[in-house]
């Protein structure tokens, strides 16, 4: 290909498309046509490129992510637009493990940045919270943990079995999350009018007279007296480099008990990779569900992966009815890592005012469908952008 990405903030970019299965088909084109009305008008060059990785190709030619797939992305790609994978006709899940576990480890990709952010006080079901209240950030470890597809089966089929899955937690890989959350925090804060500025599109703090972000370590270093106590460790060696930052450590039974009884407790939460999974749901759900929420999959500087939380939602696939919010706002976060904030912002408002105009999918007891709220949401960015 003849261009080289060009990133932070570079006049162009192209961006590998990657729709996937079930819902992830239908919320992506979505996401693209947003993003093209929000750059249109600025005249920003931005190349797309999609390839049909997914459940079809798997079961038509046995092929998940393609030879030589990792360094296409990596040497000519700025970023990854992702849907989701996910078919009930693989129950083994292959195909997503080798395509999204794939290029989150390939890639190396350590960093899955998973946003709440309350976006109308309807959407929550907890009782009496307003906005300010419930705006954090999960910051999951992505490339190590119980992911990694260590293990295996001993006497299998028989009433012997065991299965091992080993969970591996290197020291680099400990460090590197929770230094990226301290750092986070260090560098982004609450304005005055008590919002996190930093998670309303991770707006850097300009200075002045901001507190920094809040960050809680959460393991299981009570049971699992060895992966996590490394947790420990790195956490404690690593906070006493950011005396400024308040931080505490909350077991993640516990974390997950505090999240519903008072989410304005928290900024930024760093945790290992199958807790970050669960976590973020919970938290998803604080602020309406998994259809409006976004993710990132970031190497600080390097190709990354933008997606929507949710999966492919077999059960509504094919209905013209999944939400296209969650596949917006990572869009949006994909805008941001370009160094397009402006252009992240306008998304981010279209989707605030869809809400506020109650232009939303059933999920969020909407009467709308997938391609009314996408009208909705491209008009808004054509006559914002
Ligand atoms: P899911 O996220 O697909 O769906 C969970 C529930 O949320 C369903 O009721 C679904 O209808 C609803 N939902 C999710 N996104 C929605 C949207 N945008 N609009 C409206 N409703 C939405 O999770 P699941 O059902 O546990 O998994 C289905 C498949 O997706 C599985 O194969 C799973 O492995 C896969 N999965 C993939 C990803 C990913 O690609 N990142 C993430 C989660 C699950
Ligand atoms: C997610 C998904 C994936 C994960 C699955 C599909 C392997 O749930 O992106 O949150 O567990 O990471
Ligand atoms: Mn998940």
């Amino acid at each position: 290909m003849p261009n080289i990405p060009l990133r932070d903030g570079g006049p162009k970019a192209r961006v590998a498309v990657i729709p996937g299965d079930g819902i992830g088909r239908e919320v992506t084109p979505v996401a693209i046509q947003v993003i093209r009305a929000a750059t249109a008008r600025r005249n920003r060059p931005l190349e797309f490129v999609e390839f049909d990785w997914g459940a079809d190709k798997y079961l038509r030619e046995n092929i998940s992510l393609p030879e030589g797939a990792v360094e296409l992305l990596r040497d000519e790609f700025d970023a990854i637009l992702f849907g989701a994978l996910g078919d009930p006709r693989i129950p083994s899940n292959q195909h997503a493990a080798d395509i999204l576990l794939g290029l989150r480890f390939k890639l190396d990709l350590y960093v899955n940045a998973r946003p709440t952010e309350l976006l109308h006080p309807r959407l929550t079901p907890l009782r009496d919270r307003n906005l300010a209240e419930i705006n954090l950030m999960v910051f999951r470890e992505n490339t190590e943990g119980l992911y990694v597809g260590i293990g295996g089966f001993f006497k299998k089929d028989t009433p012997d079995e065991i299965a091992v899955q080993e969970d591996v937690n290197s020291r680099k890989g400990v460090e590197r999350i929770i230094r990226h959350a301290f750092d986070f925090a260090r560098t982004h804060s609450r304005s005055s009018a008590g919002l996190p500025r930093a998670l309303k599109g991770f707006q850097p703090a300009s200075g002045g007279s901001h507190k920094p972000l809040r960050v809680c370590m959460s393991d299981k270093s009570n049971a699992m007296t060895f992966a996590h106590d490394l947790w420990q460790r790195v956490f404690q060696s690593v906070r006493a480099e950011y005396r400024e930052i308040d931080s505490r450590h909350l077991y993640i039974d516990t974390l997950a008990m505090e999240l519903v009884r008072d989410p304005s407790q928290f900024d930024v939460i760093v945790t290992c990779n199958l807790f970050g999974d669960i976590i973020s749901d919970l938290a998803a759900q604080l602020a309406g569900g998994l259809g409006l929420a976004p993710s990132a999959n970031i190497h600080p500087g390097r190709t990354s992966l933008f997606e929507p939380v949710h999966g492919s939602a077999p059960n509504i696939a094919g209905k013209g009815i999944a939400n296209p919010f969650g596949a917006v706002l990572a869009s949006g976060m994909l805008l941001e890592f370009l160094g397009w904030n402006e252009e992240s912002y306008v998304l981010k408002q279209s989707v605030k005012s869809a809400l506020h105009e109650n232009v939303t999918t059933p999920d969020l007891g909407g009467s709308n469908r997938t391609l009314e709220v996408a009208d909705f949401l491209t008009n808004y960015a054509s006559m914002h952008s």
